[in-house]
């Protein structure tokens, strides 16, 4: 199978699959407020990244990489979602794109379809300080994400063996590349351990890609003829890495990720510790089903939500929610409790 076709598949099992919902985020509850002292007309949605001024919590998280016309078609949507909706956007890894030139306008086509937003270069944390800075420049980022997938790489069997070297990587791609640098995951969640490693380094945020949604290493096992299926079970909930990242790495904002569908998991996410909050598969979902004009309104519709919530909250910035009573139930309190970190 070629690089391309793999890219396909993904976006194919991302369709096929859905969304698992083991975020741990359904063990959240909120403790309402009767005299929450707000308006709904007062709640700002603004928010502060490694320096930048996002209009809005969420975005549009890295999804579709190299891989031809109908990742560049992808790319060019969720552009215009981005634009159109004021949000950020992450483009998927540009890494091919760095050999293979002709797969540069996968990616320019996010920023051609959104000149003035917010877009975020995406790569490994394979990559050396000038690939990094060529990412950056392909796109004129405002960001850099390098991922981290250390479990999508054991599940293939085609995929990297050795994981050495990642850390003094990303401290050296932070010295050259000009702009804030957000170190993610990619659905496996990012521990207190990897969290601390991250707090010595000049990185702007960590993004949690928490264990709960897309599952890539479901997605490899079922391509494999020998899967390892004890993968698929594998990672952080969404939840628990919020929490754990920002115990790990006080220094550093943390972005929640991972199996994030509705206001509710954005609001319970940023009332967890997160600063912004990522959406990756599920929006895919909407736009390859129901078309761009459908995820406008649902990306609309998530913002007044979330909205809502802040005001019945009592929670007038997304700095108040952080302060905002929560009960943690099931396994989620069990895990943080085990880890020292309730
Ligand atoms: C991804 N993701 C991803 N992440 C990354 O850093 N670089 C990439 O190239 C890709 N590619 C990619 C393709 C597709 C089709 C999907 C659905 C996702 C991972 C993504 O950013 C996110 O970390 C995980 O998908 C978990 O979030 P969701 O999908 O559960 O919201």
């Amino acid at each position: 199978m070629t690089r391309a076709e793999r890219k396909v598949d993904h976006i194919q099992y991302a369709l096929s699959t859905g969304q698992s919902r083991g975020t741990g985020l359904d063990d959240i509850q909120f403790v309402h407020h009767s005299l929450p002292g707000t308006s709904v007309n007062h709640i700002s949605l603004s928010t502060e990244i490694g320096g930048l001024q996002w209009s809005s919590p969420i975005f549009v998280n890295a999804m579709t990489g190299g891989g031809g016309t109908i990742t560049a078609d992808i790319n060019r949507q969720l552009g215009e979602v981005a634009a159109a909706c004021n949000i950020p956007m992450a483009v998927g890894s540009q890494m091919s794109a760095l050999r293979h030139t002709k797969e540069r306008d996968t990616f320019t086509a996010a920023r051609k379809a959104n000149p003035d937003g917010l877009l975020f270069a995406n790569i490994g944390s394979e990559a050396t300080p000038e690939e990094a800075l060529a990412v950056c420049e392909m796109i004129e980022a405002d960001a850099l994400q390098i991922h981290l997938n250390v479990v999508q790489e054991l599940a293939m069997p085609e995929g990297d063996r050795n994981f050495q070297g990642a850390v003094e990587r990303i401290e050296a791609i932070c010295r050259r590349v000009p702009v804030p640098v957000i170190v993610k995951e990619t659905g496996f969640g990012i521990g207190r351990e990897a969290a601390a490693e991250l707090n010595k380094l000049p990185v702007a945020a960590i993004d949690t890609g928490g264990f709960g949604g897309t599952n890539f290493a479901a997605v490899e096992n079922e391509r494999s003829k020998n899967p390892l299926s004890f993968l698929n079970g594998w990672g952080i909930p969404t939840a628990v890495s919020i929490v754990e990242s920002a115990k790990g790495a006080p220094q550093i904002t943390t972005i929640a990720s991972g199996g994030l569908q509705h206001a509710e998991d954005v609001v319970k996410s940023l009332a967890l510790g997160a600063s912004a909050a990522g959406m990756s598969g599920y929006l895919l979902n909407i736009l390859l089903k129901n078309g761009l004009d459908a995820l406008i309104e649902y990306v609309e519709q998530v913002k007044n939500h979330i909205k809502v919530m802040m005001c019945a909250l009592g929670a007038r910035t997304i700095s108040d929610l952080h302060h905002v009573p929560l009960v943690i139930f099931g396994e989620t309190y069990h895990w943080l409790r085990s880890r020292g970190c309730d």
